[in-house]
């Protein structure tokens, strides 16, 4: 059965602290790191990290299922309520020391999301959302930016882990993006990201190939502070989709217009 939203919230913040504290204690130490692919890592701390939030879960909904990165999928025999969970979105930026990376945690119903918290333990910040009732840091509203047009943009973006295969491709987007905002930056975490964007810090990002546990708490977070999703075209979003858009409600149309036309230039049928 669905738990209130102060309840949700509460048993993520519980599983993110804890997390949170074992990232925050380990990223300048030696890592144990494997390899997904040739430049996708996971580390031991990715997967005590989502141990630790699993059992915060668990702990008090042993009912509902979840969707976790690091190999963690429950059919629980609520079906209906299911965490989506991102143990470390940032891994390559932790496994090189570099304080960059957060904690990612959603719940949704019925395939509606419903709650999202995304959790820096570097800069302690930490951003939340309940559907319909707007969104925060720290405990502050936010929203997303004023910035009219994307000739005085700030954009993020990222590079999946095939950049090595489709890197042409992916370089057309960043020239296209380029050449028209003020400045684009590749921090490292999608999640980040999205926050990002919901508070105002970026008016915008695009990325290709993200998976649900990097963009379901931000994607409700942009949504509650103000923002806008779509896939490349301008139609609805999913986070089970190829592209993620996301930027204030102004310069939505512009980055579509790029985003598009350079998907029409490089598709590969
Ligand atoms: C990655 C980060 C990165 C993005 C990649 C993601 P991970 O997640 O969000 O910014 O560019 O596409 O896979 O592997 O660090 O959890
Ligand atoms: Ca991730
Ligand atoms: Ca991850």
């Amino acid at each position: 059965m669905i738990a209130d939203n102060d309840r949700l919230l509460e048993v993520a913040w519980q599983g993110a602290t804890a997390a949170g504290q074992l990232i925050q204690e380990s990223w300048q130490k030696p890592k144990s790191i494997e390899y997904k692919g040739p430049i996708d890592l996971v580390t031991s701390v990715d997967r005590e990290s989502e141990r630790l939030i699993i059992g915060t879960i668990q702990h008090y909904f042993p009912d509902h299922s979840i969707l976790a990165e690091e190999e963690t999928i429950v059919d629980g025999s609520d079906q209906e309520c299911r965490w989506i969970i991102d143990p470390l979105d940032g891994t390559t930026n932790f496994a090189h020391g570099y304080p960059h990376f957060c904690i990612s945690i959603a719940f949704e119903n019925r395939g509606i999301m419903m709650m999202g918290l995304i959790y820096d333990p570097v800069r302690q910040e930490c951003f939340k959302t309940v559907r319909g009732g707007g969104a925060s840091l720290n405990g502050a509203k936010i929203h997303t930016s004023a910035v009219p047009q994307l000739d005085k943009a700030l954009l993020g973006t990222g590079f999946p882990y095939d950049r090595r295969q489709f890197a042409e491709i992916y370089l057309s987007y960043f020239k296209a993006f380029m050449m028209r905002s003020q400045g684009i930056r590749r921090g490292g975490s999608a999640a980040l990201d999205l926050c990002y964007v919901a508070c105002g810090r970026f008016d915008g990002f695009w990325e290709m190939k993200l998976k649900p546990w990097d963009v379901a708490a931000g994607a409700l977070i942009v949504s509650e502070a103000g923002g806008v999703l779509s896939d490349f075209f301008g139609n609805p979003f999913s986070i089970y989709g190829q592209e993620t858009l996301a930027c204030n409600p102004l310069i939505h149309r512009e980055m579509v217009e790029i985003a598009s036309g350079v998907a029409k230039e490089t598709r590969v049928d």
